[in-house]
Order: C-alpha cells, then sequence, then structure tokens
C-alpha cells in the first residue's frame, strides 16, 4: 500500500516537473537568446517572491486535427493563477511562446477566462503578459471563439477591477483587442509589436512596405497611436512599471486606493513655485516641473508620456494619497487642446473616475487648436469627450489654474461649473473667453478704425482687457475660484482640500450608461 501512495505522489510530482518545461530547453533557450525572458521568469519577477499558485498546469488542448492529438504540452502555452504585489492579489496569465507559438487553443482560452472570473469575484486586477502567435491555426473557430469569450470578460471587468497588459513579444490580428479594452498597455523596446494585420497584408492590400517595428512596434503605438501608454527597455523593467503602477492603484472599484505613510511635509511651502511661471504670459515653462514641486517626495509616473505631449497626465500622491494628474503642458504647442490631447487625458480622467482616485488639474491652455486639420478630424467630438468624462466623474476634483484658462477649453479642464471640488488660482491665471489681443480687435473694431492713431488705440485698448479680464479676479469675484493661492500654498491646500473631501458623495442620475461621444 505504501508504495502505491508513493506511486501516486511520484506521479503528480512528475506531472509538475514536466509541466515546469514548456516547450522545453531548446525553445527555452531561444527565447532568452531574443533578449526575452520565459513566461515562468516573468510570472516570478511580476509577483511578490514566493507567491504564484498556478491553477490548470495539466490542461491540455483536445485539438485532433493536423496531428494535434500527438502534440500536447502540459499547461497549453499559457501559465495563469493568481499571487501578490506589494502584498495586494493579483491575477495573471503569461503566454508561453515556447508551445505553439505562445497561439491561442480553446482549452488555453478557458484557463484565461477561468482566472478572469476568478478576478472579477474577489474584486482583484488582472494582469495580461502577452507573448502570442495570435489564433492557434489548428483550432479554427474555437481560438476565434476563445478570444470573444475573453473580450467579453474585459468589457465586464472594465471599471470593476483594473486590468494591465504587459506586451512582451508578438501581438497580431483581432489578438489585439483584449489588451486594447483593458485599462493600460505597455510594451518593451525591440521584442514587442502589436498590429491587426502584419506586413505582408498590408503590402498585399494597400502596396506598403513596412517593417514589423514601424508597422506596430512600441514606440509607433507610444508617439503615433496612442495604444501603449508605456514602453520600457527589457522585460524586467517592465514588470518592475506593472508593479510600481499597481501601487496606485485600488484593488476594485468598490475600495479606495491604497494610502501611504508620507515623510514629505503636508505644509511643505515650495518658493521656487513662486518663479516657475515667467512673467511674460508668451514664454513656455515645464508643467512637471510644477507638479513635481507640488506632490509627495517629486514622484510623478507619467502616463504615455511620448502621446500627445501637449497634455499630461499619470499618477502621484498627496499627502500619501494617491492622486490622478492631468495638467496641460504649456512646453508643447502651448498646451493647446486638440484631438489627441482631449482623447489621452478623456479616458485617464474615466480611469480614475471607475477606481475612485481623485483628480488634480492644472491648467494653462490657451483654448482648443484651431484649424481644418483639427475640424475634418472631428476636434469638436473628441473635445467633447474630455468635457464628458470632466462632467461625469464624481470623484474629488481640485484644480489649479496656472497660468491661461481661455474659452471653452476654461469649461472642460475641471472648472467650477463641471463639479470641480475646489478650484484654486495662482496670481499669474487669466481667464477670459479670448486673448486680449484678438478680443479687442473683435469687440473695438469701430473704435480702433476711428481712432486718429489706431495703433495706439488698440494697445490702449488691450490693456484695458487685460486689466479687466487678464488676472484671477474676475471669476474670483463670482465664486467661480474659491481662492487665488500663492503657488507656494498649493501643496498644503491641495493635501487639505483632499482630506477634506475624503468622505465626498456625489452620484450621477440613474441610468444603463451614458453615450460619450466617441
Ligand atoms: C499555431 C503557431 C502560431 C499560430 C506560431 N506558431 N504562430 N502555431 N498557431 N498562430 C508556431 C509555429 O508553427 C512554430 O512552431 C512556433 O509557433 C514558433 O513560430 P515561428 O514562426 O518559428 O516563430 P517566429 O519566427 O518568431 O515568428 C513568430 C510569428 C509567426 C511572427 C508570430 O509565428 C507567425 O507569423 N505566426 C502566425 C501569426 C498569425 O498569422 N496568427 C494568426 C493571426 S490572426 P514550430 O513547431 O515550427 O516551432 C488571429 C486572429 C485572432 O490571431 C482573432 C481574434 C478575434
Amino acid at each position: 500500500m505504501t508504495s502505491s501512495i508513493e506511486a501516486r505522489f511520484e506521479r503528480l510530482d512528475g506531472l509538475r516537473r514536466a509541466a515546469l518545461e514548456g516547450g522545453g530547453p531548446e525553445r527555452l533557450a531561444a527565447q532568452h537568446a531574443r533578449g526575452k525572458l520565459t513566461a515562468r521568469e516573468r510570472v516570478e519577477l511580476l509577483l511578490d517572491p514566493g507567491s504564484f499558485e498556478e491553477l490548470d498546469a495539466f490542461v491540455t488542448h483536445r485539438c485532433i486535427d493536423f496531428g494535434m492529438s500527438e502534440k500536447k504540452v502540459l499547461g497549453d502555452g499559457v501559465i495563469t493563477g493568481h499571487g501578490t504585489v506589494h502584498g495586494r492579489r493579483v491575477f495573471v496569465f503569461s503566454q508561453d511562446f515556447t508551445v505553439f507559438g505562445g497561439s491561442l487553443s480553446g482549452a488555453y482560452a478557458k484557463k484565461i477566462c477561468k482566472v478572469m472570473d476568478l478576478a472579477l469575484k474577489v474584486g482583484a486586477p488582472v494582469i495580461g503578459l502577452n507573448d502570442s502567435g495570435g489564433a492557434r491555426i489548428q483550432e479554427g473557430v474555437e481560438s476565434l471563439g476563445g478570444y470573444a469569450d475573453i473580450f467579453l470578460r474585459n468589457t465586464l471587468a472594465s471599471g470593476v477591477v483594473p486590468q494591465i497588459s504587459a506586451i512582451l513579444g508578438p501581438c497580431a490580428g483581432g489578438a489585439v483587442y483584449s489588451p486594447a479594452i483593458t485599462d493600460f498597455v505597455a510594451m518593451v523596446e525591440d521584442t514587442s509589436y502589436m498590429y491587426v494585420t502584419g506586413p505582408s497584408v498590408v503590402k498585399t492590400v494597400t502596396h506598403e512596405e513596412v517593417s514589423h517595428e514601424d508597422l506596430g512596434g512600441p514606440w509607433v503605438h507610444a508617439r503615433t497611436s496612442g495604444v501603449a501608454h508605456f514602453v520600457r527597455p527589457d522585460d524586467a523593467a517592465c514588470l518592475a512599471l506593472v508593479r510600481d503602477l499597481l501601487a496606485y492603484l485600488p484593488q476594485n472599484n468598490a475600495e479606495d486606493p491604497p494610502r501611504r505613510a508620507c515623510e514629505d511635509p503636508a505644509d511643505r511651502a515650495d518658493a521656487a513655485l513662486d518663479r516657475l511661471v515667467p512673467a511674460d504670459p508668451t514664454r513656455p515653462y515645464d508643467m512637471l516641473d510644477v507638479v513635481r514641486h507640488v506632490v509627495d517626495d517629486g514622484a510623478f509616473l507619467e502616463v504615455a508620456q511620448h502621446h500627445a505631449q501637449n497634455m499630461v497626465v499619470g499618477f502621484a500622491r498627496l499627502g500619501g494619497r494617491p492622486v490622478g494628474i492631468v495638467g496641460n503642458q504649456p512646453n508643447h504647442l502651448s498646451g493647446v487642446l486638440d484631438i489627441k490631447a482631449s482623447i489621452k487625458a478623456a479616458r485617464f480622467v474615466r480611469f480614475c473616475d471607475c477606481f475612485n482616485i481623485p483628480l488634480v488639474t492644472f491648467v494653462d491652455v490657451p483654448g482648443f487648436l484651431p484649424g481644418t486639420d483639427q475640424e475634418f478630424g472631428g476636434i469638436i467630438k473628441h473635445g467633447a469627450k474630455l468635457l464628458y468624462a470632466y462632467c461625469e466623474a464624481t470623484v474629488p476634483k481640485l484644480t489649479v489654474i496656472t497660468r491661461k484658462a481661455y474659452g471653452g477649453a476654461y469649461d472642460v479642464m475641471a472648472s467650477k461649473h463641471i463639479r470641480g471640488d475646489l478650484n484654486y488660482a495662482w496670481p499669474s491665471a487669466e481667464i477670459a473667453v479670448m486673448g486680449a489681443k484678438g478680443a479687442v480687435e473683435i469687440i473695438f473694431r469701430g473704435e480702433i478704425a476711428r481712432a486718429k492713431d489706431r495703433e495706439a488705440e488698440a494697445a490702449r485698448l488691450t490693456r484695458d482687457y487685460e486689466d479687466k479680464f487678464c488676472n484671477p479676479y474676475e471669476a474670483a469675484a463670482l465664486g467661480y475660484l474659491d481662492a487665488v493661492i500663492y503657488p507656494r500654498e498649493t501643496r498644503a491646500r491641495l493635501i487639505g482640500g483632499l482630506s477634506m473631501l475624503e468622505t465626498k458623495r456625489d452620484r450621477n442620475p440613474p441610468k444603463k450608461h451614458g453615450n460619450i461621444p466617441l
């Protein structure tokens, strides 16, 4: 009897060892030779040491066509389970390129769906580590169905638990739509790419010759398409980023984001802030300097750093509380609102609102970008996305106008009128329908035309207009600003405001869902 028990355990041990082998030593070595980590190494790096609990390690595919019944690998090309990051539970799937190119079979999809279902039940983030040749070609529609099962779960989990995708190899065809639905996409230089149709199909259809890298490499998606929110040089750096990002996020939409002890004094008055905005209103400055001087320890995790750089978004902490920062960037296109910047910020605002992360908005915006490109491209509907996102958001909203807040962009950027909770302005703020020169040319056209010295008259009227509107005091007199503050007071005011707003309750009218202008 004893020996048969031992035999049972030996069988289990043997299967466990086999499940660890993936596609075998040669393929694992090839994975390393490409500068990539293996699927298991990635899981180990992502999670706290020793915390991984694997599920479904013995699952195999059920395909019998094309000689597939002879080719079975335990786990079937994806490692799934759960573990902890900074001591908090996360669910993970890690695609194993060494097994059938990481391609997705019906059984493989079921493994992913199982961890997604569990994550939703227990309220924990889902991290997908993607490295796959796409649909398992031998399985046909079963594989397509498997993808659809995942897309459905990505959608149902959206706004309930955070979902993060790391792209650590190929991600092609319809497979891209799972990462696209998740909240954040991180890519790795040199080894990752994402596209709906690859270079050879592109060549057949449009006669364009383009490389994998130029079609769907990380920089294309980080700079141009905006699909990727982060690029890191290698797998290890990418997984470290996912860990950093998770530290700002709650486990689910019913929790508050995790607070941390903070050594940086709440009342730290940073005198450098007082000199940050140049005296000349046409001169640029770096909004990132403002952010870093204000937030805890100057630590800012910028999201989509290389896309629509006229808008800055990312995570920081104030008094130990995670916040979502949104800021116009005067250093790039004068911080103007255009299509890309509106979409980038709208998605970020909605993410923060889903997950109870207060929004802190720094405003220096000359308005919306004029021109046929923008109008034909639909700046009306894309700008409306940002407006809609801010209007809809019920998290604490704190706003600091550092300089310009002109026209419709004033309304859009978390103004008092769209439920800004605390709206501050620095003395350098200019809040008006439009810039002084343009305004004077329109409203005083007659006076200027009749004046003996037209130039002098225009200059005098411009000065008058500037005195009246190019300051924060008109808005403060109307209560549209809660206070005009010294820049150095910003940190203390924001931390005090967040503390006051901790118990904020606000809700939107009951509805199935709104109809954001997509
Ligand atoms: C089955 C696949 C596979 C796939 C790769 N393999 N992709 N097996 N289904 N989709 C297998 C290969 O046969 C090979 O097996 C091993 O994985 C490694 O692949 P290689 O081609 O040797 O690797 P590499 O040269 O690095 O090229 C990687 C690749 C290429 C660019 C991903 O494999 C490729 O183009 N694969 C097909 C991609 C594709 O067209 N997928 C379908 C996309 S459509 P052996 O045993 O020879 O080593 C799609 C639809 C999803 O995914 C729809 C969702 C709605």
